[in-house]
C-alpha cells in the first residue's frame, strides 16, 4: 500500500520580537511570572495591515514547495488550519491560493479549525486522501496572528503573553518506498470543555450555552451576536478566554495518553521515538510530558522559548526548524502531538 511522506517543509515567522519586558509596559506582568510559568522568553507579531495569517502562510508554503521540487501549479489540494483567519468566510485555502498564484481550478481547499491540534488534524486527513489515490501533492499549512486578538489590558495578560505568530507548511506527497511516510495518526475530541478555552464573542451561539450558573453572565443572550454589538466592547468580551489550570491538567494527561496509544498501533515503545515535537502550549506541559516518557533533552523540540504558543503553527514551525538544524534525519521515527481548544487532541508517528 501507498504510504504518503512529508516531501517539503517550511515555515516562516516575522520579524518584529517582542520581548516579556515589551508586555510589561503595556499590562501588569513581568519577564520572571511569565519565563516561571510558561518558558516563553520572546515572541513574533506581524505587521497590522501589511501581514495576515494568509500571508504568512503563503511565506511558508513557498519554501514547502521549492523543498518538495514540485511547482506551485502540482499542488491538488489545500489544507489550511488556523484559529485566527483572515475573514470570518471564506476561509484562508482559497486566499493561499490566490497568494500562491495558483490560477488552475482543479484543486480543492479545505479549512479546518481545530486550534492546537489542528496541525495533527490536517495531517490525518491529508494521509488518508493520499492513501487512497485520491491527491498526490497536498499542502498543508499551519498558521497563526494572535496578535491581531488579543487583549493588552490587564484583564487579558494569563492568555496574551502566551500567544505568538507564525506560519509552517508541509508538501504532502505518496511514497513506496517500505516504512516510510506517516505510519499512524490518532485524533480525539471532547466537547464538554468548550468553552474553556474558546473565543466566545462574536458567534451565532445567541448565549444558548452561556448559563449565570456556569460562566457568570446575566444577561448572555446579548452575548450571541455573529456581528460585533457595542455590548461585547463594553464588556470587553472580544478575546479568548482560557481556564488555564484545566488546560494545564487535562493537557498533561492526554498528551502521554496519545502518544502511547500511537506507539502501540505499531508497536514500538518510547525507545523508539528519534525526535518529539509537542505542540509548544507551555514549555512546563512539554517537559512534564517528556518527563513520563522519559525521553532525553536530546529528542525533544522545544522553541516556545523563541515564539511563544502559534497554535496551528507551532508543529510545523518546530519540525521545520528541527529538519534545518539536521536533528531529523531520513529514517528517523518522528512523533508529533497536540491538545489544546475544543478539546480536541492527536498524534502522528512518521518515519522521515
Ligand atoms: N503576569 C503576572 N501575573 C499573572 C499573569 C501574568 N501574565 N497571568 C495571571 N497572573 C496571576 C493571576 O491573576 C493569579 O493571581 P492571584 O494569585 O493574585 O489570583 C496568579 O498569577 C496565578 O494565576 P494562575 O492562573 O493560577 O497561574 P498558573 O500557574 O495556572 O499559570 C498559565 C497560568 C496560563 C500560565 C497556566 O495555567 C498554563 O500555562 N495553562 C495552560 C495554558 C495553555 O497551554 N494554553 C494553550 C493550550 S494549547
Amino acid at each position: 500500500m501507498v504510504g504518503t511522506k512529508i516531501a517539503g517543509i517550511g515555515c516562516y515567522v516575522p520579524d518584529r520580537i517582542v520581548t516579556n519586558s515589551e508586555l510589561s509596559q503595556f499590562m501588569d506582568t513581568t519577564d520572571e511570572w511569565i519565563k516561571e510559568r510558561t518558558g516563553i522568553e520572546e515572541r513574533r507579531y506581524a505587521v497590522k495591515h501589511e501581514q495576515t495569517t494568509t500571508t504568512m502562510g503563503t511565506a511558508a508554503a513557498r519554501i514547502a514547495i521549492e523543498r518538495a521540487g514540485i511547482n506551485k501549479e502540482d499542488i491538488d489540494f489545500i489544507i489550511f488550519a488556523t484559529l485566527s483567519p483572515d475573514y470570518y468566510f471564506p476561509g484562508c485555502g482559497v486566499l493561499l491560493q490566490r497568494e500562491l498564484g495558483i490560477t488552475k481550478t482543479e484543486i480543492g481547499a479545505l479549512d479546518i479549525r481545530n486550534q492546537c491540534s489542528g496541525f495533527v488534524y490536517g495531517l490525518s486527513i491529508a494521509d488518508q486522501f493520499i492513501k487512497t489515490g485520491m491527491y498526490k501533492n497536498i499542502l498543508l499549512v499551519g498558521a497563526e496572528m494572535h496578535s491581531m486578538g488579543l487583549d493588552f489590558s490587564d484583564d487579558g495578560r494569563a492568555v496574551t503573553v502566551i500567544f505568538g505568530d507564525g506560519a509552517g507548511a508541509v508538501v504532502l506527497q505518496p511514497t513506496d518506498k517500505d516504512g516510510q511516510g506517516i505510519l499512524t495518526t490518532h485524533l480525539h475530541a471532547d466537547g464538554t470543555h468548550a468553552e474553556e478555552l474558546a473565543m466566545i464573542s462574536p458567534g451565532s451561539h445567541g448565549g444558548h450555552y452561556l448559563g449565570k450558573e456556569k460562566f457568570g453572565f446575566p444577561d448572555a443572550n446579548k452575548l450571541g451576536s455573529i456581528f460585533v454589538t457595542q455590548k461585547m466592547l463594553d464588556d470587553n468580551l472580544l478575546a479568548p478566554n482560557m481556564t488555564g489550570q484545566l488546560v494545564f491538567k487535562t493537557a498533561v494527561v492526554k498528551f502521554p495518553q496519545v502518544i502511547k496509544e500511537a506507539l502501540d498501533k505499531v508497536g514500538y515503545t518510547t525507545q523508539d521515538i528519534d525526535v518529539f515535537v509537542p505542540h509548544q502550549a507551555n514549555l512546563r506541559i512539554s517537559q512534564f510530558v517528556q518527563k513520563i516518557l522519559g525521553l532525553p533533552d536530546s529528542k525533544v523540540i522545544n522553541n516556545i522559548q523563541k515564539y511563544g504558543n502559534t497554535t496551528a503553527a507551532s508543529i510545523p514551525i518546530a519540525l521545520c526548524e528541527a529538519w534545518e538544524d539536521g536533528k531529523v534525519k531520513e529514517g528517523d521515527l518522528v512523533c508529533l502531538a497536540a491538545f489544546g481548544s475544543g478539546f480536541t487532541w492527536g498524534s502522528a508517528l512518521i518515519r522521515w
